[in-house]
């Protein structure tokens, strides 16, 4: 089959889908798949129209990529799309909303306030602030409410930390998802599924000596990765569970990557769910699926396989 990768796109992780579209080409182009690789941009359409690919396979991070504006328009060419279907993915896309989904399919999930950037304005940061005193304490994540790759969160510890924190957070998005912070491991636990249904890879533990933000992602060497994650054998068993039940209680297709908390009880939290999960060299799915002894190529060639329709 032909394979149409699409990458780049326009949201603040540009830079990041580039690498995710030339690592998955490379690995595709591996296992015998014919790729081509294409910038996203308003030649897309024609591009597309003239190449008829099989599949296109978008691994766009981001907002048009991450809400499903872009899978919606490959749709309407009559392309066959790799991935979770627009309606979901715009779900999944919204913290706020994934998190109650998820909650409701009975997993733990940190309390939370959304707050429009207009409130914020119209109330001020010393009412929001006994706002959210009453409802969450501290400390708190503020992150955008749609957003990815970290840009626009912040922790906050101290009341003073507040402001600067929203106005991070709404130079991404117009809404904020406040959270309260839950002391713990991080853990991300990709899915995929080739035909056979979804099925959990190697939880992956993240150890930074900061955040892992932008910088602790993306520069190889800056966090430590331990796959499978250091965790007991039941809470093992819990966090790909989480995440099989987050991918289908979302209804989510082929592939996901959950976040979660696992605090010191051994209680697990659902962070949030990436439907265009990144896929660069220092990025977590693919370094779980090689601790689980998969040939990357071979792997993606099977989502593709299982995606022609
Ligand atoms: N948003 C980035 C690409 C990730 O979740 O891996
Ligand atoms: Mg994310």
């Amino acid at each position: 089959p032909r394979v149409a990768v699409l990458a780049g796109g326009l949201s603040h992780e540009r830079d990041v889908s580039l690498r995710s579209g030339r690592r998955v080409a490379e690995a595709l182009r591996s296992a015998g798949i014919e790729v081509s690789v294409h910038d996203v941009d308003a030649d897309l359409v024609p591009a597309l129209t003239q190449l008829r690919p099989d599949l296109v396979w978008p691994l766009l991070h981001g907002a048009s990529g991450e809400d499903g504006s872009v899978r919606d328009v490959i749709r309407l060419l009559g392309i066959p799309v790799l991935g979770t279907d627009p309606r979901a993915s715009r779900v999944a896309w919204s913290k706020p909303v994934s998190k109650t989904v998820v909650a409701r399919a009975g997993v733990a999930t940190p309390d939370f306030v959304t707050l429009p950037q207009s409130l914020f304005h119209e109330l001020g940061a010393t009412q929001v602030l006994g706002l959210l005193d009453g409802r969450l304490g501290l400390p708190l994540v503020v992150k955008p409410s749609r957003g990815g790759s970290a840009l626009g969160v912040s922790l906050v510890t101290t009341h003073d930390e507040l402001p600067r924190a929203m106005v991070d957070c709404f130079s991404y998005s117009d809404t904020a998802l406040v959270e309260r912070a839950v002391a713990g491991t991080e853990v991300a636990v990709s899915v995929v599924d080739t035909g056979d249904g979804p099925r959990a890879l190697p939880p992956v533990e993240i150890v930074t000596d900061g955040p892992y933000d932008y910088d602790a992602r993306y520069n190889p060497g800056r966090t430590e990765y331990f796959t499978p994650a250091r965790l007991s054998a039941s809470v093992a068993v819990r966090v790909g569970e989480v995440a099989v039940i987050a991918h289908e209680a979302l209804g989510l297709s082929r592939i996901s990557r959950t976040d979660m908390i696992v605090d010191a009880a051994g209680e697990v939290w659902f962070l949030e769910v990436n439907t265009a999960p990144g896929m660069t060299e220092t990025s977590l799915l693919p370094q779980s699926a090689e601790a689980a002894g998969h040939n990357l190529g071979e792997l993606y060639r099977s989502l593709v396989l299982a995606s022609l329709s």
